[in-house]
């Protein structure tokens, strides 16, 4: 009588879930700059989400399925993200969302996540207050506070006393402007100017000519990561500043680990603050940039925006896996709250259960010959940070 049982029992289930069929399909809707100026960003963040699901994707909880539909926002339209964030939650059916690497598009998502209840994991984006715009929001990937306010202090200790910002007008470009001079002038220090350039932007000359003229210790800069940041660079070496003693300092983006070898050597010496570097010798990391130049090839370099994508997809299998694949949003939130990986290839990181925003060490990195190749070399490190924004407004 048991045996029958449970073979009527086996019999069901068959029926229930075809053969090479799952019984549960989760739907993640991934919103990201697959075409447009900022594309080689994007496909970093992607190749981040590949590589996870490569060599995760048989983790997953027996019978359950994660079904990835992708879609791309161009750049930063907010209009355009809105739009695809409407149609993955009401027409697709997403459980969750991802991605995205602008702030105005996470913006113009945020009151959709909210209204639909679709937890949204930001894998980019990294203007602070992102994170209080909805409660279905948690963030993997950084705050630019989180870099450019201990910066300050490693600029004041380090004999820079006077600087001049240059930032990209919009939400990151003004927080990292914020954060920087917030921590440089509490300290003592002295901002001489500060410009702000449009988000693409196809030359610096003209900007850095007025940091040059204004006799700077050095150049705080922000750009969003990519093609921008090189050509920063260039405007910085075609300008002679290294020759006239300026320092060129910032948050990691301006020395993103994929473009350096498009840099050429007026890179040396820049300072940036970040989370990750590709030349990390942690064993978590030499095990990723190992796995990573498997898949995409030996002279490729992963920048943060792969790590963000890929430790975001660590914080969704954990998700999908708690819940055995059913996918609850409340539940998904307090699961995402006070998430934690002591050993992601940027070290330990967790989610603030309080902000739903990243908690991970800062790094001060400086751009040096590294088997004649250049890197972010590592020297200094400011453990487990959280987004001094946040602490400072008092803000959740
Ligand atoms: C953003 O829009 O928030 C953003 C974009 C690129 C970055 C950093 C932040 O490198």
């Amino acid at each position: 009588m048991r045996l029958w049982r449970l073979a009527a029992a086996a019999i069901a289930l068959a029926a229930a879930v075809p053969a090479g069929a799952f019984a549960q399909t989760v739907k993640l809707g991934i919103i990201d700059s697959y075409s447009g100026p900022f594309a080689s960003v994007g496909e970093q963040l992607d190749r981040g989400i590949r590589l996870y699901m490569k060599q995760h994707e048989k983790d997953l909880p027996p019978g359950v399925k994660l079904e990835i539909i992708r879609r791309d926002d161009t750049g930063p339209n907010p209009d355009v993200a809105k739009r695809l964030a409407q149609e993955l939650i009401t027409r697709d059916h997403v459980q969750l969302l991802g991605g995205v690497i602008f702030t105005p598009n996470a913006l113009a998502i945020a009151p959709l996540a909210t209204e639909s209840k679709t937890p949204f994991i930001i894998m980019n984006a990294g203007t602070a207050m992102i994170t209080t715009k909805s409660p279905y929001i948690a963030r993997v990937s950084f705050t630019q506070w989180q870099s450019c306010y201990p910066l300050a202090s490693w600029a004041l200790k380090n004999g820079i006393r006077k600087v001049y910002s240059i930032v990209s007008d919009y939400g990151p470009g003004i927080d990292s402007e914020a954060a920087f001079t917030k921590g440089f002038t509490d300290a003592g220090g002295q901002m001489l100017g500060a410009v702000r350039v449009p988000v693409a932007n196809p030359d610096f000359v003209p900007f850095l000519q007025r940091a040059k003229d204004a006799k700077p210790d050095a150049v705080f800069a922000f750009v969003p990561a990519g093609k921008q940041a090189t050509a920063l660079m260039k405007g910085f070496s075609d300008l002679g500043m290294v020759q006239a003693g300026i320092k060129l300092i910032g948050p990691g983006d301006i020395a993103t680990d994929e473009e350096l070898h498009n840099m050429g050597d007026a890179a040396l010496g820049v300072v940036t603050a970040f989370h990750y570097s590709a030349a990390a010798t942690r064993p978590a990391n030499l095990a990723f940039v190992k796995a990573y130049k498997a898949e995409f090839g030996p002279d490729q370099e992963p920048s943060f925006e792969v790590v963000d994508g890929y430790d975001g997809m660590a914080a969704i299998f954990h998700v999908i896996e708690a819940q055995g694949g059913k996918i609850d949003p409340d539940k998904t939130m307090a699961l995402l709250k006070g998430w934690k990986d002591d050993n992601s290839p940027r070290g330990p990181i967790m989610i603030d259960p309080d902000t739903r925003d990243i908690v991970q060490n800062e790094y001060i990195r400086r751009i040096e010959k590294v088997n004649g190749q250049l890197a972010n070399v590592e020297f200094e490190t400011i453990p487990m940070v959280k987004d001094p924004w946040k602490e400072i407004n008092h803000q959740q």
